[in-house]
């Protein structure tokens, strides 16, 4: 049987929507809008380039060639300016909201301008969406909002306190989102994302997520440093699983003021992820034959396990992931291979 997101694809190709993809210069919104143009659809991205890259914008046009680019029309701006999200939201009928200031360590360090981007501006896109009668808005919400909720694997409607106040912003999100839905009728669904990885994701700065950040020390011979022994674990998920989850949860009958844990329902340690990592670069990098990770402090705010329950966006969705990690894992580190200056 076809999946839901094969029918999906069908059925945008054949009657091509109005989408706006806020964050399209960063790693998933980059994703999103390649796949969008790739499917035909009309794309406004939106984004003031505070962590994400022109460099992005351009692997997407290449990737999908001119005839698909035409397609995309550009806002630069910021999402704390409501006029910019008007613009960008002013044409679309369905909104896929991922501009957001990411990493708890970030949060923690300056929780003022995390929560003026992931808080006053979502609650600008919520208002924009809700003025331009938008279909429906996605909007990113992270697996953090389970905070101190001890039990596995997470399930949606057990959620536990914020540990940082980079959680606390996707919660809030999420309770406005609810707000908006029965308030003023605006459609929404929130994805709990579970650490993400796949090209175009950032391994630069110190803010950098695990992944790209080992990856680029690995090719680059520098020291790669684990928070603790290695027994933390996380549920991967490969950036295409997201898309997926993305255009389903926006057009899906029941997604409406639901959120959805996207994952894999499966977990690795990180001295696991260090292996894939190594053994994926060795033949390319002989240079990690012998080389082991430094094992160091734990990181303020980080939780020690994290899996994820996906029964409900299996059910609600239709979500299948089609990458597992070792699969994403392959395509990501042909990725940094080629765009990993050694
Ligand atoms: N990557 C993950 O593992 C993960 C996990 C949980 C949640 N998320 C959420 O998913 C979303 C996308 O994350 P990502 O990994 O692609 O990060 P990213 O940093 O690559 O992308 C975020 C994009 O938002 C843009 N942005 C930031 N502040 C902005 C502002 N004030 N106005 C306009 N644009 C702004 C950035 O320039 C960037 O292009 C975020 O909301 C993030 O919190 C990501």
């Amino acid at each position: 049987m076809a999946s839901a997101f094969s029918n999906l694809k069908e059925s945008l190709v054949r009657e091509p929507q109005s989408w706006a993809v806020t964050g399209a210069a960063g790693f998933i919104g980059s994703h999103l809008l390649e796949h969008l143009l790739r499917l035909g659809q009309t794309v406004t991205g939106f984004d003031n380039f505070a962590t994400g890259h022109r460099r992005n914008l351009e692997d997407v046009r290449k990737l999908v060639g001119e005839a698909a680019w035409a397609r995309f029309r550009f806002v630069e701006g910021d999402i704390r300016d409501a006029e910019a999200c008007r613009r960008a939201v002013a044409v679309a009928r369905y909104v896929l909201h991922q501009a957001a200031l990411g990493s708890v360590p970030r949060s923690i360090a300056d929780p003022h301008t995390t929560h003026a981007v992931n808080v006053d501006g979502t609650l600008n896109i919520l208002i924009a969406a809700r003025d331009a009668r938008v279909k429906r808005v996605v909007y990113a919400s992270s697996s953090s909002v389970y905070g101190d909720e001890p039990n596995l694997p997470k399930r949606e409607d057990r959620v536990g306190k914020p540990l940082s106040p980079y959680a606390l912003t996707k919660w809030i999100n999420e309770l406005y989102a609810g707000i908006f839905m029965r308030t003023y009728g605006l459609e929404s669904a929130g994805l709990r994302y579970f650490n993400v990885f796949g090209a175009r994701q950032d391994p630069e700065g110190q803010y950098a997520a695990v992944i790209p950040k080992w990856t680029a020390a690995l090719i680059k011979g520098q020291p790669v440093r684990v928070n603790g022994q290695g027994e933390i674990s996380r549920d991967f998920c490969y950036v295409e699983n997201v898309v997926q989850a993305n255009l389903l949860a926006a057009t899906a009958p029941e997604a409406a003021g639901h959120a959805f844990n996207v994952a894999l329902n499966d977990r690795i340690d990180l001295n696991q992820l260090f292996e894939h990592l190594r053994i994926r670069l060795l033949p390319h990098f002989p240079h990690l034959k012998d080389v082991r990770p430094e094992y160091g402090p734990y990181r303020e705010g980080d939780i020690m396990h994290s899996l994820a329950d996906i029964s409900q966006a299996r059910k609600l969705l239709g979500y299948q992931p089609t990458h597992t990690v070792s699969q994403g894992l392959d395509a990501a580190m042909d990725w940094y291979r080629a765009n990993v200056a050694v």
